[in-house]
């Protein structure tokens, strides 16, 4: 049984519980095709978390398109937390003075050739203690689908305290297996709940649960309607946080397909705790993944470097593929692939360790699959390398990567 309580903020969750039923409702393949590969656009939490404003947005929506990102698949300009007012008498919820016009600024993403993404929560309160749906959940998705809105990520939070679940003063008191699966039970309703709120609004909205992968949810995600949930806590500016997250994925791949997908946070190239090396590491292993890339960056503020981590396209390519498999480490000590459509395979080798010097490492082709000659190219000197016979052998750079593409 996968513990569930007390998770917040404290641990990465990877263990698995046994099946669950969903007597409550029938999943709806409506909405199946709003995300056939993994959703790719830009959020505004990592970069600008609770100051996030109009302007900030449409600068955004504006730079997505000057640099070249939204061509090269980065479509979604999604508002996190903070934007939410007070609701009405009539209980419809309104934004706060940060976002004098949600309507107009939707109008205006969407004049980009863009789509325009809002987050809020199960609970009575979001993480930054806004107003969420609790109570108000098909009132509020008929507010998002009149604004307009596309994407929807809906964040767990203050719920955790109306399952019950753990109790602030005393966070050490044990939890016994029955209130765990009642806890469950609640917070797959409660998914589920605006999942069916959404399919009645009529309009396509991509679905982000975010409940930082308690429960198992990659076990149960897709069936109460989620296009992608989050598979652990937050991520941080910092190599630390980003390889702890991105290398604890190994097992996940088996729940992932065209519509729905493994979450593991948003990308924070161009935010500046990392080296590019390291940058370039979450953007390949991300795309070995088929994680969401969502940029978390300040996209009216991107160096070259930046521009061309995003928006390496022989990269972005590796995770919109088509067959939508979420690859998997098959060698030791961190050497990932991910099939692609026609026979070919995506390889990853990372250098992991980052304060010892750099040493060659061999990729022997048999341990991804291939008996030799295979072609190879160098996804990030954008190279052919020409044949391979049995093994390849190159220096990563510690803390980064190397990717190469091969077929035969
Ligand atoms: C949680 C989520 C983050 C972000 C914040 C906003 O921590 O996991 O991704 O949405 O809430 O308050």
């Amino acid at each position: 049984m996968c513990p569930l309580v007390s998770l917040r903020r404290t641990a990465i969750v990877l263990c698995a519980v046994a099946p669950i039923f969903f007597p409550w409702f029938a999943v709806s393949a409506q909405f199946a095709n709003v995300s056939p590969t993994p959703p790719m656009g830009w959020n505004s939490w990592n970069h600008f978390g609770e100051k996030v404003n109009d302007a900030d947005v449409r600068a955004a929506a504006d730079a997505i398109v000057a640099s070249g990102m939204r061509d090269a698949g980065y479509i979604y300009v999604n508002i996190d937390d903070t934007w939410e007012g007070k609701r009405d008498a009539q209980g419809n919820i309104h934004a706060n003075s940060k976002f004098p016009d949600m309507k107009a600024l939707a109008d205006y993403v969407h004049s980009k050739g863009l789509k325009f993404g809002i987050y809020s929560a199960p609970g009575p309160k979001t993480c930054g203690g806004y107003e969420g749906s609790y109570g108000h959940e098909q009132q509020d998705a008929n507010t998002y689908a009149k604004w307009g809105v596309d994407y929807l990520k809906y964040d767990l939070c203050s719920y955790e305290s109306i399952m019950d679940m753990w109790d602030l003063n005393h966070p050490e008191k044990p939890v016994s297996v029955m209130e765990q699966d009642k806890a469950l039970a609640m917070m797959q309703h409660a998914y589920s709940k605006m999942y069916q709120a959404l399919l009645k609004t009529n309009r396509p909205i991509v679905y982000s649960l975010c409940q930082y992968g308690l429960g198992s949810v990659w076990q149960w995600g897709s069936q109460v309607g989620g296009n992608l949930w989050r598979t652990t806590d937050d991520i941080r500016d910092n190599y630390r946080s980003m390889s702890l997250i991105g290398f604890s994925q190994s097992g996940l791949e088996k729940f992932a397909g065209p519509g729905h997908w493994n979450d593991p946070d948003m990308l924070e190239t161009g935010n500046g705790g990392m080296t590019p090396d390291q940058y370039r590491t979450q953007m390949s292993l991300w795309a070995i993944l088929a994680a969401p890339l969502l940029a978390g960056n300040d996209l009216s503020k991107m160096d070259a470097t930046t521009k061309s981590i995003l928006m390496n396209k022989e990269v972005i390519a590796v995770d919109q593929d088509k067959l939508g498999i979420q690859g998997s480490r098959v060698a030791a000590p961190q050497i990932w692939i991910k099939p692609l459509t026609g026979g070919a395979k995506a390889v990853a080798i990372f250098n992991y360790v980052t304060d010892d010097e750099a040493e060659p490492t061999t990729l022997r082709l048999k341990d991804v699959g291939f008996s030799g000659p295979v072609h190879a190219r160098d996804l990030w000197a954008h190279k052919d390398l020409g044949i391979l016979h049995d093994s390849y052998t190159v220096t990563v750079p510690q803390g980064g990567v190397v990717m190469l593409r091969l077929w035969k």
